[in-house]
């Protein structure tokens, strides 16, 4: 059995106050920090990018665990990596090179994950599943923070946990939208061992109570 893992995700922060939530975060035992970057093409919205990025990275320990929700991603995997990403995790449905990407990923040192978006056919991740440290299976459409999880999604991590075990390779699943205390322990139950969290940690008030009522 995988340890559980919260990845909160910084879009639902308060971004005047990002230094001091990321203490907060490491004070709690937080490992990871989940950084959504989108590119209004690849997802109707937008939201940061390196400079960003690059400039949490010597205020923090916690590991950068970077979804991009962008069109060809293969552009920009060095440069993400240079900020200080530790995990990458790029789109099936994002670029015609999927396994060049994933590849570069490791190349340069990060772990690497796939992701896809609900309709997307958890058996599209097999051919790719040697490159992969992790999948990432969307629980709302991407885009935004603060959507509703779309039940029908939990049979695709179920699916992917299925895929993923009988594969023999050692690959965490990720579980990204909508998470919060009336539903984590179905996410988890699912097969999802990573679970992102924006609204139901960073949007609130009190971060400390919000990852008790996690379970973490
Ligand atoms: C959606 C993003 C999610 C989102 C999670 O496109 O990938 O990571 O920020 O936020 P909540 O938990 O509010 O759905
Ligand atoms: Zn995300």
């Amino acid at each position: 059995m995988k340890k559980n893992i919260l990845s909160p995700s910084l879009l639902a922060v308060d971004f005047s106050k990002i230094g001091d939530t990321l203490q907060t975060l490491e004070r709690n035992n937080v490992e990871y920090i989940h950084l959504d970057v989108m590119d209004g093409i690849f997802v109707p919205n937008i939201s940061f990018g390196q400079p960003l990025i690059k400039s949490l990275r010597n205020k923090t320990n916690l590991i950068f665990d970077t979804h991009l929700m962008i069109k060809d991603p293969e552009r920009y995997i060095e440069s993400f990596i240079k900020a200080g990403s530790d995990i990458i995790t790029i789109h099936i449905e994002s670029t015609f090179f999927v396994k060049d990407v994933l590849q570069k990923i490791r190349s340069c040192g990060a772990k690497a994950g796939l992701s896809i978006k609900p309709n997307t056919k958890p058996e599209s991740v097999v051919p790719y599943l040697e490159y992969c440290d992790m999948i990432l299976v969307m629980t709302v459409e991407p885009g935004f923070g603060g959507q509703k999880l779309i039940p029908e999604t939990l049979d695709n991590i179920k699916k992917i946990k299925e895929i993923a075990d009988s594969s023999g390779y050692n690959i965490d699943i990720e579980a990204d939208g909508g998470i919060d205390s009336s539903n984590i322990e179905l996410v988890k139950e699912s097969g999802a061992n990573i679970i992102v969290a924006g609204s139901s940690v960073l949007g609130k008030s009190d971060i400390t109570a919000a990852i008790k009522a996690l379970g973490f």
